[in-house]
């Protein structure tokens, strides 16, 4: 059944675990986390970004996700929107029939600029006060995602801020949470700790100074009732990697965020987790390799279904390592 972000996280700390969302464009995705749901007795989050609604169109995304629900009556689903622009994006999900919206009021409208913190707690309380009309939740963000090494945003997916961000925006300041949870009243509250959309996060195995799962402790400490939401969480498996290069792909040298540091982060708070780059990285890999493979295979079903199984597989063991499998 569809269920609301804030009654799966409500849930989700009571018992202490943290929940994947992924992100979803195609039915394959879909199919993928549901298996994995489904095998090991989990909720799921499928969530849909701006880049997802302009390539399957945001009814086609509605129904993929409608059909989950109808096909696993038994796994609790959430379908949020992820990432809106501006209140008006928000409003249509929650008309459209959206249990859960992000207003990311980090930016400005164009997704580039970072905002001031007023125009923050201004949009983020105009789509609480509409959400609560719908009983529709309502995630936000303080911060701005980026590298700590770079103080850039990472790869250009609509979602990152322009040019070069300070040390201050790019992490989420726990007395401003606190304030920032209080005026608009959010029910999850999305922080910015170093991590960054896409594949390219960190240059080399991440340690605490471009990391600060530190920052996740001091957050939770000053506001330890508020769920926290970690983006950019995709722990960018070298195994996927290293396929992709053998079947002739050119990613280069990259690292993502530890599946260790995620739990580390979940015993202070952080109660979702954002992934989208692994799975598509997982299905890029087993896509590349079965063609390769089947050189007189023309049939999409057959590496399409390769691809699910690589999904299914990360799903599968992020259900697992986040502590939710067994809570549907
Ligand atoms: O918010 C970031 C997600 O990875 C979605 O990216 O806009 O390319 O679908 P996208
Ligand atoms: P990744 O690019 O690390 O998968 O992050 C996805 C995300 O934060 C979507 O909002
Ligand atoms: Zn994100």
């Amino acid at each position: 059944a569809l269920i609301t972000l804030r009654q799966l996280l409500d849930y989700a700390a009571e018992h202490s675990f943290g929940i994947p969302a992924f992100n979803v464009n195609n039915m394959e995705q879909v199919h993928s986390i549901m298996q994995a749901a489904d095998a090991v007795d989990s909720p799921a989050i499928m969530q849909a970004s701006a880049g997802a609604r302009s390539y399957a169109g945001e009814p086609f995304l509605r129904h993929l996700i409608e059909a989950a629900v109808e096909q696993y009556p038994h796994i609790p689903i959430c379908m949020h929107q992820d990432h809106g622009a501006e209140p008006a994006v928000c409003l249509r999900s929650i008309q459209s029939g959206f249990t859960s919206v992000m207003m990311d009021g980090s930016l400005m409208a164009d997704m580039k600029t970072p905002s001031s913190y007023e125009y923050n707690v201004n949009v983020t309380r105009q789509v609480v006060d509409m959400a609560r009309a719908g009983g529709v939740s309502v995630e936000g963000e303080l911060g701005c995602l980026g590298s700590l090494e770079t103080g850039m945003a990472g790869e250009e997916d609509g979602s990152g801020a322009e040019g070069q961000l300070s040390h201050d925006q790019l992490l989420t300041n726990p007395e401003e949470a606190a304030d920032f949870v209080k005026k608009t009243k959010v029910d999850a509250l999305a922080i910015a700790i170093g991590t960054s959309h896409g594949a390219y996060k960190f240059t080399r195995p991440p340690t605490g100074d471009i990391l600060a799962i530190g920052r996740i402790k001091e957050i939770h400490a000053r506001i330890p009732d508020t769920h926290l939401v970690m983006h950019g969480s995709s722990s960018v498996p070298q195994d996927w990697l290293k396929i992709i290069h053998e079947f002739g792909g050119d990613i280069g040298e990259t690292y993502g965020v530890p599946v260790k540091e995620i739990q580390e982060g979940i015993r202070h708070g952080v109660r979702k987790v954002n992934v989208d780059t692994d799975l598509r990285l997982a299905a890029t890999g087993a896509i590349r390799k079965n063609l390769a493979e089947n050189p007189k295979n023309f049939d999409p079903r057959k590496y399409l279904k390769a691809s699910t199984a690589a999904m299914k597989d990360i799903c599968q063991a992020r259900f697992e390592a986040f502590g939710c499998a067994g809570h549907a």
